[in-house]
């Protein structure tokens, strides 16, 4: 079996110091572009096996500043797994064709430990079910040290679904190394705190005291499709959502984020868009230059990642 490579699928290993030159890599990468020093004849793979736009965009459009090539597996349809292959066979296929490295996104019930342990080829989490989306946190991370100026001792509330939630996953693990606070509010049987009992994480029993409390507020899509019982969300927005009534109790230099995709008048309302304090699609933009540094670090200097 070839040597397993270096692979990003949680954040738990990951040091202060990593962060912090990934971050001035990427900050670099937006004011001059960079590119691969080598060409590099290896294709980034996108093997996406749940839907997604930003993430897979954004390393898309990441390579190919970089000057890489990509390729992409995007859903069962059209493929052999709709004749019964198995993910695990199919990749260990992708492996041998000799990509880059693999942007992975699945459901839980693909062990991506277990998986990436198979292959030669470095593996970056895409977002792996409800167990976590690194580069989400981190471009989280990036978007909130450019706009408040700092991310250690920050207070970040995530409001909504944050059992279900990949994101908050990371963020529980990042925020442990960045030194920065977790804050959840939401139904009490959607909290995080029911899946993951060992976080120091703080719960507000309402959103006006929430958001009291925040620097930065990170609203979470309801994700129904991993409900197993359907609960109807019509009242959800006026307990949890966020409007120009709600968002009075945020102080006026904070930030409003949210990893989309949005479910416009559940969550947040349309108008919140235009609140200077919003930054959603600048999270976005942030996301490329994230990625563009974490492809670099990965391809270029594969023995300073982790
Ligand atoms: N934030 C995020 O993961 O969005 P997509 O599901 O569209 O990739």
């Amino acid at each position: 079996m070839a040597k397993p490579a270096l692979s990003l699928l949680d954040l738990k290993n990951v040091s202060p110091d990593q962060i912090h030159l990934l971050f001035e890599k990427a900050l670099k990468i937006s004011v001059e572009n960079l590119i691969l020093k080598k060409e590099n004849p290896n294709p980034l793979a996108l093997v996406f096996l749940e839907p997604s736009t930003r993430t897979r965009i954004s390393f898309e459009v990441a390579a190919k500043r970089l000057g890489m090539q990509t390729v992409s597996l995007l859903g069962a349809e059209g493929t052999s797994l709709e004749k019964g292959e198995s993910f695990e066979d199919t990749l260990l296929n992708i492996d041998a064709m000799k990509p880059a490295a693999i942007i992975l996104r699945a459901s839980d019930q693909l062990d991506f430990q277990k998986v990436s342990s198979q292959l030669s080829t470095p593996v970056i989490s895409g977002g792996w079910g409800m167990s976590g989306h690194p580069t989400q946190a981190l471009l989280d991370a990036l978007t909130i040290k450019k706009f408040r100026g700092r991310l250690s001792q920050e207070r970040i509330l995530f409001i909504g679904d944050t059992f279900h939630s990949r994101v908050v996953s990371s963020h529980l693990e990042l925020a442990k190394i960045m030194n920065y606070e977790v804050g959840l509010c939401g139904p009490a049987s959607w909290s995080i705190k029911n899946r993951i009992t060992e976080t120091s994480a703080l719960e507000f029993s309402s959103l006006t005291e929430g958001l009291a409390w925040a620097t930065v507020v990170i609203a979470l899509r309801v994700q129904l499709e991993r409900h197993s019982e359907k609960q109807p969300i019509s009242n959800y927005h006026g307990t949890w959502g966020l409007n120009s009534t709600s968002l009075k109790r945020l102080s006026a230099e904070s930030l409003i984020l949210h990893p989309g995709p949005v479910n416009h008048g559940v969550e947040i309302e349309s108008a919140v868009f235009q609140d200077s304090r919003c930054r959603i699609l600048q999270q976005v933009t942030q996301g490329v230059f994230l990625r563009q540094a974490l492809l670099h670090t990965f391809i270029e200097e594969p023995g300073g990642w982790l």
